[in-house]
């Protein structure tokens, strides 16, 4: 490890920013009291007992999509000690943090919510004109937000005293020993543009989610309502036409669903690929995709699943998740799993986590990190 943990400084007094990733599953407008959430009030409370003022920023979900909420609830599940600021880089947020005194914390708002965020270079970027002049001590405990290149992760890193938070510590700590030599990717979830980086390259894929269905439109299969659905919902920087475009070029050695299940008046029923109804939405992979999958998973060297199969938050859809999570449990070389959504359906399907090698928080981080990129919040951090 070549950076500063929170070991290696004396809080006491001292204004610490800690970025924290409070990212969680919403379902009906209610932010869910999932792992990132707990692990963060770890770092919190570490921070707290060492006698240091606790300014956290996070976000929630991304601009214009329906998860994109304030962190009024967030900052509830954090607990009593918590108070949320309805405000990031204003006169209440700095007024807040000037009235603090040690031992307190305090979460201001959706930092996605200030464009500054997003870019960090910005002459006068807003977030550090108003909140750098408070800080002494900038703690980054969002290792799965660490890809960004924003100005919460890396601005105030290269600016100030930097180190990480426990959780930070605990996924680079484990990531560092692991090898993944002859793995076999499981991807799944809605960020396509992350699972674009580990095709290709000789690397054996199983595609299942969103991004298994992303993967079968790119071959040219009509979905018809889900196309839709996937145009608003895949993440890419690119148009999702453009997108589809460059994914079909990358499709070699990449294993795709070949059923799916849906909710048809409310009950889940499951089509084969070429029978499958074009008015309704997928919600899982079918039970020949399970099977197929599991069956290759528990051979492999070494296994990271990424990213959800399905609708593994709810009962009736979490089946394709839980059945390809416990054949990861099974193999016999490292598995690696990743992403908030898988952290949350283990838990609520109740497997060991110990049977896993490692389970982490992140998503598109760990996957940045697993393809050998290098991540900006690590770089700013000196790591590299
Ligand atoms: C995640 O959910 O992987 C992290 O919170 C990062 O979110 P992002 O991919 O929207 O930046």
């Amino acid at each position: 490890m070549r950076i500063k943990t929170l070991k290696d400084f004396n809080f006491n007094e001292k204004t610490a920013l800690l970025r924290s990733d409070l990212n969680s599953d919403v379902v009906d407008g209610k932010v869910l009291k999932g792992e990132r959430i707990k692990e963060s009030i770890k770092t919190i409370n570490a921070l707290r007992k060492a006698g240091a003022k606790v300014v956290i920023l996070a976000h929630q979900g991304n601009v214009g999509k329906k998860n994109f909420l304030g962190l009024k609830q967030h900052a509830k599940l954090l607990g009593k000690y918590v108070k949320f600021v309805d405000d990031i880089a204003g006169k209440k947020a700095v007024s807040a943090i000037k009235g603090m005194k040690k031992g307190d914390a305090i979460l201001l708002d959706n930092v996605r919510k200030v464009k500054d965020e997003f870019f960090p270079k910005k002459k006068g970027n807003i977030l550090l004109k108003k909140l750098l002049p408070l800080i002494d001590i900038y703690i980054n405990d969002a290792f799965s937000v660490s890809h960004r290149n924003h100005t919460s992760i890396v601005g105030f890193a290269k600016k100030l005293p930097s180190g990480i938070g426990l959780l930070f510590e605990k996924e680079i700590g484990a990531l560092e020993k692991i090898s993944m030599k002859g793995c076999l990717f499981v991807l799944g979830g809605a960020k396509g543009e992350s699972d674009v980086k580990l095709l290709g390259r000789g690397n054996r894929v199983l595609a299942c989610g969103l991004f298994g269905q992303t993967c079968l439109a790119a071959k040219g299969f009509k979905f018809g309502f889900q196309d839709e659905f996937l145009k608003k919902t895949v993440l890419t920087k690119l148009s999702y036409d453009g997108f589809l475009k460059k994914l079909k070029r990358k499709l070699k050695g990449v294993g795709m669903p070949v059923d799916f299940a849906v909710a048809a008046r409310g009950k889940r029923k499951e089509f084969e690929l070429g029978k499958f109804p074009m008015d309704l939405r997928i919600e899982d992979i079918g039970k020949t995709t399970m099977k197929r999958y599991c069956k290759i998973i528990r051979k492999a060297k070494a296994v990271y699943m990424k990213g959800p199969a399905g609708w593994a938050e709810d009962k009736r859809f979490a089946k394709g998740t839980v059945e390809i999570l416990k054949a990861v449990a099974d193999c016999k070389g490292f598995s690696l799993v990743g992403g908030g959504q898988l952290s949350g359906a283990i838990e609520r399907s109740r497997i060991s986590k110990k049977r896993f090698g490692h389970v982490s928080l992140s998503g598109g981080a760990l996957l940045a990190f697993v393809a050998g990129e290098k991540l900006a919040g690590l770089r700013a951090l000196g790591y590299y």
